[in-house]
C-alpha cells in the first residue's frame, strides 16, 4: 500500500535494559524496580495518515507474529489518546514490525509509545509529555520510558523516568527467536538485588560506564534461563566474541545485548553469529 507524502513518520527504537533491579511486589500486583534504559539504533518504523476511524495494517519481518485486533498496543494507545484529548479524527497506522516481539526490548511498548507520538503530531494536539507518559504507564510498564527514547533510570513500576547521560557504545543484539512472557519470568523470579541504587554517577566513557555495570545484574536473566535455556547458549556466544566488554539480557528476555569496544568488532561477531546461528535474529547496532 502506497503512503501519502504528508504522513507522520516516527522511528521506534529498541529498549534496553543496561541492567535491571527488582525489589518488592507493590500492592497493585506489580514489582518495583530501577533500570539503567537506552535505545537501540535498531528499531520498528510507524507511519500514521489521516483516515476516517483508526486502523492499523502490519508490514516488516515480524508482522506475521502480530495481530491488529484491538489488544494491539498501538491500537489501545492511539484510542486512550482520542478519547483523552476528545480528538474525533481518526488514523491510518503502518508499523514496520522489524523488532522479535514478546523479547524484552519494549518492541511493543515502543511502538505505543511512538503511537501516542506520531498521533498527537498527525492530530495537532496540544498535549504535553506528562499526559503522554501517564496515558503510557496505564496501558504498560515499559511504555513511559519509551515516550522520549532517551537514555533513562527508570523507577517504580517503570512509570518514574529520569533523563541521564549514558556513554553510548557499540552493541550487537541476539534473539534465538523463542517469546518469554513478561509475567511468567517475574512469577519464576528467586533472587533480587532490591532497589536501593542511587542513581549513577557522570560516566565519561564505555570502560567506566562498563565498569559502572559490573556492580549491577539483570535480577530476570535467571528465571527467564530456566524458561529457555536457549538463553544461556546466547549469553555464551556474545561472551565468547572478539572486543566483548558486557553480555548481558535486555528486561524479561529472550533478546541480549553485548556491548563492545568498537563498531568493527561489533559488526564482526554479529556477522560471525548470524552465519553460525541462521535462526537466530542477530543486530549490529549502537546504544
Ligand atoms: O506492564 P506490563 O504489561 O509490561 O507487565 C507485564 C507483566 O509483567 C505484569 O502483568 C506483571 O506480571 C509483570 N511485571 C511486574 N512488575 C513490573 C512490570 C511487569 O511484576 N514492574
Amino acid at each position: 500500500m502506497t503512503i501519502t507524502p504528508d504522513a507522520v513518520r516516527v522511528f521506534a527504537p529498541a529498549k534496553i535494559n543496561l541492567f535491571l533491579h527488582v525489589g518488592d511486589k507493590r500492592a497493585d500486583g506489580f514489582h518495583a524496580l530501577q533500570s539503567l534504559v537506552v535505545f537501540a539504533g535498531a528499531g520498528d518504523e510507524l507511519t500514521f495518515e489521516l483516515a476516517d476511524g483508526i486502523s492499523l495494517v502490519l508490514e516488516g519481518l515480524f508482522a506475521g507474529v502480530l495481530s491488529a485486533d484491538t489488544d494491539n498496543l498501538v491500537l489501545k494507545a492511539a484510542r486512550a489518546l482520542a478519547s483523552r484529548s476528545a480528538c474525533e479524527q481518526g488514523a491510518r497506522i503502518t508499523l514496520t514490525k522489524n523488532l522479535p516481539v514478546a523479547s524484552g526490548i519494549g518492541g511493543g511498548s515502543a511502538d505505543a509509545a511512538a503511537s501516542l507520538r506520531g498521533l498527537a503530531r498527525l492530530w495537532d494536539l496540544d498535549v504535553s509529555q506528562d499526559l503522554l507518559h501517564e496515558i503510557g504507564a496505564i496501558l504498560g510498564s515499559d511504555i513511559p520510558v519509551c515516550i522520549a527514547s532517551v537514555p533513562a533510570w527508570m523507577e517504580g513500576r517503570g512509570e518514574t523516568v529520569t533523563a541521564v547521560n549514558v556513554p553510548g557504545a557499540a552493541m550487537v543484539l541476539v534473539n534465538p527467536g523463542v517469546a518469554v512472557p513478561t509475567g511468567k519470568v517475574f512469577a519464576a523470579l528467586k533472587e533480587r538485588r532490591g532497589v536501593g541504587m542511587p542513581l549513577p554517577p557522570i560516566m565519561k566513557s564505555v570502560p567506566e560506564l562498563i565498569a559502572y555495570l559490573k556492580t549491577t545484574t539483570n535480577d530476570l536473566e535467571a528465571p527467564a534461563r530456566e524458561i529457555a535455556p536457549v538463553i544461556g547458549e546466547v549469553l555464551d556466544t556474545l561472551a565468547t566474541q572478539q572486543g566483548v566488554m558486557l553480555a548481558r539480557m535486555s528486561g524479561s528476555g529472550a533478546t541480549c545485548f553485548s556491548l563492545f569496544e568498537s563498531d568493527a568488532a561489533a559488526n564482526n561477531a554479529a556477522a560471525k553469529i548470524s552465519k553460525q546461528n541462521p535462526g537466530w535474529w542477530v543486530a549490529a547496532t549502537a546504544a
